[in-house]
């Protein structure tokens, strides 16, 4: 009997793969901390914003309204990844027309599909977001919320854009991230908030390695949890 409740354990701890649900603000330190967390426990990782930015930026090229619901629809559900250059998913005007569209419902149901089943593949998965831990999985196994003070957000993200070629001033940089987050914030659908099981990383003041420890330290946390419990 002991044996028989040992094979069950030993076969779900190696058979149930892990998902880590990363979700947060823009600017907040995720997508960095998803990649990290994906290399260092060999998961699969998907940025789920490259989604909505992609929408985006496919209206944009086709000259789609951002508030032609129908149209939008059906973009989401031919999306094809491998036609965008990241730079261009990349830009401020992206980021903008990927907020527009993930207001949506219509557009946020036809890209449900696709980050469950990437959520569920063998080998486990990390997904970074503004909904993974509340609407895709709120299964999931570890569950990260990021977040930094908007300023700090705004000064990071505009070093990025200089980096990138593309300089925007602070003030303007805060006043667009103010717009998204609120926009993000209040929608009806899937609204970006923190799941009331994930836990909090502030990356205002610390540097990304102290964050990513920070993220490994809660995904261990709740690996153990999760073998001691079966
Ligand atoms: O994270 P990123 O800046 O690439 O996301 C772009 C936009 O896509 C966000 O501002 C948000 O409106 C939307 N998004 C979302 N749900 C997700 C990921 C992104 O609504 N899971």
């Amino acid at each position: 009997m002991r044996k028989a409740r040992l094979d069950f354990r030993l076969r779900k701890q190696h058979f149930s793969p892990m998902i880590v649900a990363i979700d947060g603000t823009l600017a907040s330190g995720k997508g960095t901390i998803a990649r990290q967390v994906a290399r260092k426990y060999g998961l699969a990782h998907m940025d789920t914003g490259r989604l909505y930015r992609a929408t985006g930026v496919a209206a944009l090229r086709s000259g789609t309204p951002l508030d032609d619901v129908s149209a939008l629809t059906k973009l989401a559900e031919t999306l094809d990844l491998d036609a965008f250059e990241e730079a261009s998913l990349r830009t401020a005007e992206a980021g903008q027309a990927a907020s527009k569209v993930a207001a949506i419902a219509e557009v946020r149901a036809a890209l449900v599909t696709l980050q469950r089943t990437f959520a569920h593949r063998d080998g486990g998965a990390v997904l970074d977001g503004r909904d993974i831990g509340t609407v895709i999985c709120p299964q999931a196994d570890v569950k990260l919320w990021i977040d930094a003070d908007i300023a700090e957000r705004a000064r990071r993200r505009s070093k990025e854009l200089a980096a990138a070629g593309k300089p925007i001033s602070q003030a303007n940089m805060l006043a667009e991230l103010q717009e998204r987050d609120t926009r993000d914030r209040t929608r009806k659908t899937a609204p970006m908030k923190m799941a009331q099981d994930a836990v909090l990383i502030d990356t205002t003041d610390l540097g990304i390695d102290a964050a990513v420890e920070r993220a490994f330290a809660a995904i261990d946390a709740a690996m153990a949890r999760r073998n001691r419990s079966l």
